[in-house]
């Protein structure tokens, strides 16, 4: 998706060989117009799965999620890292481990919202180490519906989440994949040189 690749060339900034900043369009701050293209891309990514449902992940999975899921004419539905105060019974958990952050969380979603012969379309924001992923995985298996899909907007394609995920079997599609984030500079990769 070659606009979401130009925006991370002009305004992400590389914090390290492992970690790239886009708050000014999707961590953070948030680029409207950006997102409803990445919708569109999502939507026809995923139009002959007969997705029923998105689900993602609080907070910066939401607004890509919500795009995906007006394109496709589906609700959407977030996993929260924080129980809420009127959320307590009937929930669906996962514990998701960070390596990024060194942390543990566990996230989730109230049981109603997923229904057994839902086809569920995960979107988030970053692939990493793909637990994240995983575990909203693990939590539309325990509600007995399908994982029709995984959606991401930028996968770092030099950790192994992605491909802990396609092993799986799961179809992962990821706007923008990035090879490498060495030198101050995200390189994609389908532009990265091939070394013979
Ligand atoms: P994983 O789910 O793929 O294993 O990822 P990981 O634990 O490494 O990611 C933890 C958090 O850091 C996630 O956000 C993820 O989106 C984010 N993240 C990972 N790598 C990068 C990166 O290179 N750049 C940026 N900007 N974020 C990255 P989170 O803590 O859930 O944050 P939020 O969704 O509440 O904003």
């Amino acid at each position: 998706m070659d606009l979401l690749k130009r925006k991370i060339e002009t305004e992400g900034r590389v914090l390290s060989n492992q970690v790239l900043k886009v708050d000014t369009f999707l961590n953070h701050q948030i680029d409207p117009e950006l997102m409803v293209e990445i919708g569109k891309e999502f939507a026809q990514r995923f139009k002959d799965d007969k997705i029923t449902k998105v689900l993602t992940i609080e907070s910066s999975g939401i607004a890509p999620g919500l795009m995906a899921a007006l394109e496709l004419h589906v609700p959407v539905v977030f996993a929260r890292k924080r129980k809420s105060l009127t959320m307590v019974n009937d929930l669906l958990t996962a514990s998701v481990h960070s390596f990024t952050k060194n942390e543990t969380n566990e996230i989730s979603v109230s049981q109603k919202f997923i229904e057994p012969t839902d086809n569920v379309l995960i979107i988030d924001d970053f692939l990493a180490n793909g637990q994240a992923a995983l575990g909203l995985a693990e939590i539309v298996e325990k509600s007995g519906a399908n994982t029709a899909g995984i959606g991401i907007v930028i996968e770092k394609s030099f950790q192994d989440g992605g491909q802990l995920l396609r092993n799986k079997g799961f179809k992962v599609e990821s706007l923008a994949q990035i090879a490498s984030l060495e030198n101050g500079k995200a390189t994609f990769l389908d532009e990265a040189e091939v070394v013979l």
